[in-house]
This record gives structure tokens, C-alpha cells and sequence, in this order.
């Protein structure tokens, strides 16, 4: 049974459905990374498609992806063992049914990327393979050297805009989904970049949402990663799962005042070595594959290597490589670091981790339906069950495709089997408080500072009950406010989703995956060995 919690209204907003702009479709989907763009391009082979994003296609965190998307291609590889290798990684919380599905189903859909314009990168005519941590074999496939998130969002993005069942509106802030006195989600609410509110009717939705990195201090996610999809399906009554697996990634460029950027666990795969501030080469004192032990062993293993030579950061040496191969095959970083006047054949690239993907989410059956009657999810903001208590490298782009099909073909279905976008009378009135002036900006800053020291890589009792309490003492003067812009909104959305972090994680008191308690260092499999669910009172 979910625990329950009664800690926010329903809706952000106020709703009157006899002054508010009102469009129909047959399926609305909210967020365009490669899971709401595929959800689209399959819900929209039967009907009408409403595809919207908060910012542009370009601020999601599938545009940002370098390291690439794993797939079973190679002749020595197996189904088997890419599904053992996630099993393993995901630490006993997987569900085999999900990984089989989606390591299967992965290499048609990836050539079927391919074919719509992807094209990923090719060595004599084959599609080149390369290794990540964690996988038993080269199956990390990319495109454009390091941007092969945006080469898969620019192709899925061209077929969208030339399928014309499917209309696409960026820059449209999704407030709140609908739902009826039975509790299906019925569309949903948001900001129209003309800055109007607009009501979406839908006979099925589909959240894509992306994830919660924002909520961190430090984060390779983009600004729009706020955590929005699970604060609004959390509020519209659906189940969130394993909220306190916040996976870190080891190598973030860290430099003073510059944004955090993702160096990615590539070039460790291509031979990187991480070195302290004295030089030594220290992966191989805390696991024997070195710098391809897991993500979350080499994210602590830094940490722990920071604070035993008291600096910000440690580094990462690829002054070996041969220059002309990395700035070919790393584009990205190799722009990057010249543009901090770092040489990566003479100086060394200061790294450190930070939070980077977003495990749990909204609990999904097989077919990426919710626990709401209508409402789908998949990508990031989804828990499917595929990458359990940790995640391993490139496979939640993968996940993004499988799943994105599988959620518009779900909604294609649910729409089929009679379930129309009809109008509803809705009046919500929310009145406005005057309680307290708010500064918003600060109120976030604070939450993530908060989040970083106290929910981070590394956790103990008594600051995951002290989170709680600053969060609902936050909570209490923040979440009685009416917004009108989505900066107020986001962190109402923050503040919601940052309490059920630390509220599982202070429940999980065992170390799991990318969950490490320091009071509990051991997996617990008798009391621990399966999910932790949440959803509001009441509901
Ligand atoms: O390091 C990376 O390129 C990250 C890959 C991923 O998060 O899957």
C-alpha cells in the first residue's frame, strides 16, 4: 500500500471553464524529449495529437544526451546480457518482464531512428559500437560524436512537424491535468506562451515530462527539469514509486560560476582516468573495474576523495588521448573545455558529481498506463520498472523509445475504446493569500542547497528528518500562494516532489543502488526488497 499524504490543494491554479480558451483532442502529450515525441508519432497514426513542451525541443534533458542510447547490435552481444547487466545494476528492484521488453524491442526501433534521420555514427559501413560502465559488451551507440541526444530529437522532431495529425505548441507551461469526479484524467490545464491559461481537453494523456534534476544544487539537467509532471500527477492522484533513487553522475565539469555540464562516462570508457588533487590515480582503491565500476560506487568514491584532500573537486586526465580522435569524436566537450581555456593534452578537466537522473516517478503498468484511469506515462518521469534501484548508462534513452511507443499505442487504444475529449463545467476558486510576501527565487535556491547537502549522494537519518521539516516549513508559506507564471508554479512543483525524496529516502533505511545511507550501509533484502509508493490522501 502507497503511504498517503495530505500536504497540497488540488489544483495550483483556479479553473473556470466558462472564460478559459478550450481546445479537443484525442491524445495530449506533455514534453517532447524522445519519449513524448514517440509517444506522439504513434498515438498520432490513429487520431488527433496535441504535443506541447514547456520551453523549446531544445530544453529537454534527451537534447542535452551525449554518451549515446544502448542497444543489443553487436554480433557478441545477447539479449540475455544486456538484460543481466540491467538486472544486476538495477540491485534487485527491476522487473524482469519490463527489461526483456525493452532490451528487445530496442534494435528495430533503433534502426527504424536511424532510418528517420538519426543516422547514427558509422565505422566501414557499421554502426559504431562503443562501451560504458556497467555493460558486459560495446553497445552504446551514438551520433554526431557527442550530441547524440539531439541528433535523435532533431530527427523525431522533423517527423512530427510532417505528420499532420500532430500539432506542436513549445513554450506551453502544463499547470495541472483534469480529472472527472470518477478520477480519470480528462486533459489538462497550462499557460499558452501568449501568457492566456487554455484548457486541453483529452480522451487519453500522456506525461513525458523528463525529470527532477533541478531540484539539486548541482545538476546536469537544464533549467526546465523542475520536477513538474510528478508534482502534477501526484496531485491528480496517481501513484509515485522509488521517489529516493536520484541517480549522480560522477563528471561534472566544475568550474566557479560556469553552468554544470555533463562530461560524459564515454571517455572513462574510452580509457579517462579520474585523478585527486595530488595527482593519484584513485578509482582503483574503492573497485576493481576502476573508473567502469558503477555510477554511483565512482560518484561516492570522488566525494570521499574530496573530502580526504579538503577540495571542490577531483579530475579527470585524458592528456593521453590522441587530440585530432577527441575533438572528432567529442565535439561537445572538446568545445567545452576550450571555451574555459582548458588543453586536454596538457592540463586536466576538474569534475565532481551531481544530480543527473531521476529514477522513480510515476508508477506505470506494463502498457506505461498510471495508476490514473487516462493518464500514461513514460521517459524519465515515468517508473516503469526498468531501471530499478540504479540505472544503467544509456539505457533510459532506450527506455524513452520503447516506451514512448508503447505509451501513444496505450493511448491510441484507450482513446479507441470510447473515451472522447468532451467539455466539462469546471469551476475551481482558490482564494488568493496575502499571508506572507514570497520571493520565490530565493525559496528555490534554498530548496536546492537543502536537497544537495542533506538528500544527496551520500544520507543519514537525522538530515533527511531535518529536510523534511525546513521543506514543510517552506511548504506552508508557499504552497497557499496563487501564481500566475511558471517560475511560481515550478517551485510549488518543487517543493511537492522534494518532500517525497526525502520522505522515501528516510523510509529506505538500507543502502540500495544509487541510495547510500551512511546509519544503514547494507541492502536489506528481508525489509527492504521492494518498492516504496506514495500518493496523496484521500485519493
Ligand atoms: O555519461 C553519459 O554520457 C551519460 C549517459 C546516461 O546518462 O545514460
Amino acid at each position: 500500500m502507497p503511504t498517503r499524504h495530505a500536504d497540497l490543494r488540488r489544483y495550483l491554479t483556479g479553473i473556470d471553464t466558462t472564460t478559459t480558451q478550450q481546445v479537443f483532442t484525442d491524445c495530449l502529450v506533455i514534453g517532447a524529449g524522445i519519449a513524448g515525441l514517440r509517444a506522439a508519432l504513434e498515438a498520432g497514426e490513429s487520431g488527433s495529437v496535441m504535443l506541447v513542451c514547456k520551453g523549446t525541443f531544445s530544453d529537454s534533458n534527451t537534447w542535452n544526451a551525449q554518451g549515446g542510447i544502448a542497444s543489443v547490435l553487436a554480433a557478441e552481444d545477447s539479449f540475455d546480457s544486456h538484460v543481466e547487466d540491467t538486472l544486476a545494476t538495477g540491485c534487485g528492484l527491476c522487473d524482469r518482464g519490463v527489461v526483456e521488453r525493452v532490451v528487445k524491442e530496442g534494435p528495430a526501433l533503433i534502426h527504424q531512428l536511424d532510418a528517420w534521420g538519426t543516422m547514427f555514427d558509422r565505422v566501414e559501413g557499421h554502426i559504431d559500437i562503443g562501451r560504458e560502465g556497467g555493460h558486459s559488451h560495446a553497445r552504446i551507440i551514438h551520433s554526431r560524436g557527442d550530441s547524440t541526444g539531439r541528433a535523435i530529437a532533431e530527427a523525431l522532431v522533423r517527423k512530427a512537424r510532417q505528420t499532420p495529425t500532430i500539432h506542436i505548441m513549445e513554450n506551453f507551461f502544463t499547470i495541472d491535468l483534469l480529472t472527472d469526479d470518477s478520477g480519470r484524467c480528462i486533459g489538462a490545464i497550462g499557460l499558452k506562451p501568449s501568457g492566456s491559461l487554455q484548457i486541453i481537453w483529452a480522451g487519453a494523456t500522456v506525461l513525458a515530462t523528463g525529470g527532477a534534476g533541478r531540484l539539486y544544487r548541482e545538476t546536469t539537467n537544464p533549467d526546465c527539469a523542475t520536477a513538474d509532471g510528478h508534482a502534477m500527477a501526484y496531485r491528480a492522484g496517481a501513484v509515485l514509486r522509488d521517489m529516493e533513487f536520484m541517480q549522480f553522475h560522477p563528471t561534472t565539469l566544475y568550474i566557479a560560476g560556469a553552468s554544470r555540464a555533463l562530461v560524459t562516462e564515454t571517455l572513462r570508457g574510452e580509457g579517462a582516468i579520474l585523478r585527486d588533487a595530488g595527482g593519484e590515480a584513485f578509482m582503483k582503491a574503492y573497485h576493481p573495474s576502476a573508473e567502469l565500476a558503477p555510477r554511483d560506487v565512482v560518484s561516492r568514491a570522488i566525494l570521499d576523495r574530496m573530502l580526504k584532500t579538503k577540495t571542490t573537486h577531483v579530475y579527470l586526465d585524458i592528456r593521453h588521448f590522441d587530440k585530432a580522435h577527441f575533438q572528432r569524436r567529442f565535439p561537445l566537450i572538446s568545445e567545452l573545455c576550450e571555451s574555459f581555456d582548458i588543453d586536454v593534452s596538457a592540463d586536466l578537466i576538474p569534475v565532481r558529481p551531481s544530480a543527473h537522473y531521476m529514477i522513480g516517478g510515476v508508477k506505470t503498468d506494463v502498457a506505461a498506463a498510471t495508476t490514473v484511469p487516462g493518464l500514461f506515462a513514460c521517459g524519465e518521469v515515468a517508473s516503469t520498472g526498468l531501471h530499478g534501484a540504479n540505472r544503467l548508462g544509456s539505457n533510459s534513452l532506450l527506455e524513452g523509445l520503447v516506451y514512448g511507443k508503447l505509451a501513444g499505442r496505450s493511448a491510441a487504444a484507450w482513446v479507441k475504446a470510447g473515451h472522447r475529449a468532451e467539455h466539462r463545467r469546471m469551476v475551481v476558486e482558490i482564494p488568493v493569500s496575502d499571508r506572507s510576501r514570497l520571493d520565490a527565487e530565493d525559496v528555490r535556491n534554498a530548496l536546492r542547497a537543502l536537497m544537495w547537502r542533506n538528500v544527496g549522494i551520500t544520507r543519514q537519518a537525522q538530515p533527511l528528518v531535518e529536510a523534511q521539516e525546513i521543506i514543510r516549513f517552506w511548504q506552508r508559506y508557499v504552497m497557499d500562494k496563487v501564481f500566475a507564471a511558471p517560475f511560481g508554479w515550478e517551485c510549488q512543483n518543487m517543493l511537492t516532489v522534494a518532500l517525497q525524496m526525502a520522505q522515501s529516502a528516510l523510509q529506505r533505511q538500507e543502502s540500495r543502488g544509487v541510495h547510500y545511507r551512511q546509519d544503514f550501509a547494507e541492502r536489506d533484502d528481508s525489509t527492504f526488497g521492494k518498492h516504496i509508493e506514495v500518493s496523496r490522501e484521500g485519493v
